[in-house]
């Protein structure tokens, strides 16, 4: 793991050439449960050959999590194939450092920018400086807000994200029959960050599904925080997640179980994991239902052993195909496959979107969808 961040460093620094004092924050190491990325690391540092002269500069918000790691080598990978020179570079979830690195992206001739933000709202100045030097924007994964700079947006789903993640629980402990059979379980939320427009998408689509159970009681929540602004966490963090976790369960769960950690992130089922390891329950004996989202390779081992319930499961290769038709669209002309016209208000306009259906994943099916799917090989799940 250590090796392919240094790769990925290396690669960006490369690519950043002779901008002095504008590489990439420091990255620190990847949180510790984070797995290995999906993509090999050829370790290959050269500046690649850039026969179409354009240059794509990717910004990405962080190597923390295995999924960002994939979706910048997905992006580099496809962009060169194609033959534009590309500048991908991660902030670290440091915001101010992501500005830093688009306003020196911009600086150094970038033709196309994506972006994937740290704060979706905290870039308004830079990609009005990229609008007035003619460069177009893509936003990748998270929705660009408050900003008519942005062309397109290439996504998966994010509501969908949320009323998958619901009706597995629904499905699950069969919520539909629980009232009639006297049943109820306890539920604790984790929800993204307040920055993110898909943490919040997110929610609204898993309480669409949950809220009438909570309302009649079929669903529990001791701590009352159901709201998305009590259940947020800021920048996605994997120790909130487990500290939140920590404290309800030496709290309101000291004298009854939690049965459900209804968490919107891997590395948040992550966090309840450790947390609940150390209050001692025990999978296959009294471990609650744990959801994820990003079916990173950790998490798939996981939901293979039984410590993770599920998780949802977003093709990254995918999502690249898809932003690189955007990319593709704005240099070269020619339409981009859109398959959503309405959903995304940034609040200056909407954006013409290409939404990937995201899927539930968990030990029933993860050999089908991820194996043969070719996203891991059985040999990485079993190391
Ligand atoms: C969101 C994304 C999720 C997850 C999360 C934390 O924006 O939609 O899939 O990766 O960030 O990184």
């Amino acid at each position: 793991m250590k090796k392919r961040v240094l790769g990925v460093l290396l690669t960006a620094v490369m690519a950043m050439g002779m901008f002095a004092g504008c590489g990439p924050a420091d990255t620190g190491a990847p949180a510790g449960d984070a797995g290995t990325a999906q993509t090999a690391d050829s370790g290959d540092t050269s500046t690649p050959a850039n026969p179409n002269g354009k240059r794509v500069a990717v910004a990405m918000p962080t190597q923390s999590s295995e999924r960002w790691i994939n979706d910048g080598n997905n992006m580099k990978e496809k962009l060169e194939a194609l033959g534009y020179e590309v500048d991908l570079q991660y902030a670290e979830d440091d915001v101010q450092a992501q500005v830093s690195q688009i306003e020196n992206m911009i600086a150094a001739g970038a033709d196309c920018l994506v972006i994937a933000a740290v704060d979706s709202s905290a870039l308004v100045n830079v990609e009005q400086q990229a609008k007035d030097a003619g460069i177009p924007i893509i936003a990748y994964d998270r929705l660009l807000m408050d900003t008519d700079a942005v062309s397109y947006y290439a996504t998966f789903d994010n509501k969908g994200v949320g009323t998958a993640i619901g009706k597995y629980i629904e499905d699950a402990k069969d919520l539909k029959n629980a009232k009639a059979d006297g049943k109820s379980y306890t539920i604790e939320f984790f929800m993204g960050s307040p920055d993110d427009n898909n943490a919040v998408m997110l929610y609204d689509g898993l309480m669409e599904v949950l809220q009438p159970y909570l309302d009649d009681e079929v669903l529990v929540c001791k701590s009352g925080r159901t709201s998305f602004d009590d259940t947020c966490i800021l920048r996605w963090s994997q120790e909130t997640a487990q500290q939140n976790c920590e404290n309800y369960l030496t709290g309101f769960y000291a004298d009854e179980k939690l049965d459900i950690c209804a968490t919107a992130f891997d590395g948040f089922a992550y966090g309840c994991k450790a947390a609940l390891e150390g209050a001692g329950y025990k999978v296959g004996e009294d471990w609650p239902l744990i959801t994820g989202q990003d079916a990173e390779l950790m998490a798939t081992k996981n939901i293979i052993a039984g410590s993770q319930t599920m998780s949802i499961y977003k093709d990254t290769r995918l999502l690249a195909d898809k932003c690189v038709t955007m990319v593709q669209a704005v240099l070269e002309g020619g339409e981009p496959e859109i398959n959503d016209t309405e959903q995304y208000d940034n609040g200056k306009k909407v954006v013409p979107s290409y939404l990937c259906t995201p899927v539930a994943v968990d030990k029933d099916n993860y050999k089908e969808i991820i194996v043969d799917g070719g996203y891991y090989t059985e040999e990485q799940l079993a190391e």
